[in-house]
């Protein structure tokens, strides 16, 4: 119940139906109608409409219930679980915001404090998929804290993941990811390599690997490849970031060739989708964007790069396919930060 109200009731007049409009537009005219609250039907069938207590109002108040406003005959109660009205119950993104991260907060323990009140941000700027927020936001120090395991916990939770091996050196990073991981209940499942992961010792275990880190991932390849199943091999999702300048309109887009479609079927207009510099402040979700050409050519070279690496671990032939490349978001200008879907196999003997 919002502040000023006593033991969550609200000041009210109350009136017969048909001098209810007349009195809201006098108490709107002179700021008294508390709007926070609908107007609603009383126990003998007058309407009661709220009124702010502040105490000018009150003074108000006490005349209009000596005269009545406009003559109008009128009485002044109590309004116990006033009815929050519709433009109350609508709430601001940054209003959404706060009670959502305070809501995170307080399901991991932690107390929401003035300091974190504070610093949580009431305004940002959106261009497409990025939020700039002012340079003072989230500066408390509980903030390092959370958010850790935005890769382990969606494998775990949401993929229903067996088992995840997680790799990670920064020592305030995995206490967060043990955290919450105990707090999502899959702890059992997922075993902390709390370290540099090119010194991991594992093999033959995954079968996906997840390299996380951008500009590049490219020191992590060796250790995928050797953790990848020997047997069965696996999918590698390797993050990057590629720098491509904006294409020619006349440019045909390049798409990897499993999602390559007939041509009856491009004219389905499925595939016409924004670039992401056209859709850089255009405040639109960035869709699964076009795959340009620098974009193919990374991934075609991390491919054989990758096969290569294989073959010489294993010492027999490979094969790797691109299953996907996904533009995560913009990372600088004419720099994506993408994600390569690519599928490794032994290749089957002759
Ligand atoms: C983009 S985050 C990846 C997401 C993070 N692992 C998670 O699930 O929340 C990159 C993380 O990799 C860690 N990192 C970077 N290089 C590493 C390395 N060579 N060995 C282990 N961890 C590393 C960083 O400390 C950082 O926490």
């Amino acid at each position: 119940m919002a502040a000023g109200d006593r033991g969550g009731t609200v000041l009210a007049l109350a009136t017969e139906p048909r001098f209810a409009q007349r009195l809201r537009r006098y108490l709107e005219e002179e700021r008294l109608l508390d709007a926070r609250y609908r107007l609603q039907k009383v126990p003998g069938g007058s309407v009661a409409l709220p009124v702010l207590e502040a105490k000018l109002a009150e003074q108000r108040l006490r005349a209009l219930r000596e005269s009545g406003p406009l003559g109008l005959p009128c009485r002044l109660l109590r309004i116990q679980s006033p009815i929050p009205s519709k433009a109350a119950s609508v709430r601001t993104p940054a209003q959404k915001l706060r009670s959502e991260l305070q809501r995170m907060v307080l399901g991991l323990g932690e107390s929401w404090s003035e300091e974190l009140e504070r610093d949580v941000p009431r305004s940002w700027q959106r261009h497409g998929d990025l939020v700039l927020l002012s340079e003072d936001s989230f500066s408390a120090a509980l903030w390092t804290k959370l958010g850790i395991g935005y890769f382990t916990l969606p494998y775990l939770v949401h993929a229903a993941a067996a088992f995840a091996h997680a790799c990670e050196w920064n020592h305030h990073a995995v206490e967060a990811l043990r955290r919450n991981l105990a707090l999502n209940g899959v702890q059992d499942r997922c075993h902390i390599h709390h370290g540099d992961n090119r010194q991991l010792r594992l093999q033959d275990v995954a079968d996906r690997v997840n390299l996380g880190l951008i500009p590049s991932s490219e020191e992590g390849w060796p250790v995928a490849c050797r953790v990848l199943k020997k047997g069965t091999g696996g999918v590698l999702h390797i993050h990057h970031n590629v720098e491509a300048l904006p294409a020619p309109p006349c440019l045909q887009p390049a798409v990897p060739r499993n999602e390559q479609r007939p041509p009856e079927d491009s004219s389905s207009g499925e595939r016409e989708l924004q670039s992401p510099e056209e859709m850089e402040g255009s405040g639109k979700e960035m869709p699964a964007a076009r795959v340009r050409p620098e974009w193919q050519r990374w991934a075609e070279a991390s491919a054989a790069w990758i096969r290569g690496l294989l073959e010489e671990l294993h010492g027999q032939p490979w094969r790797t396919s691109i299953l996907h490349i996904e533009a995560v978001k913009s990372y600088a200008p004419h720099v994506h930060h993408i994600v390569l879907d690519l599928e490794c196999r032994p290749a089957l003997p002759a």
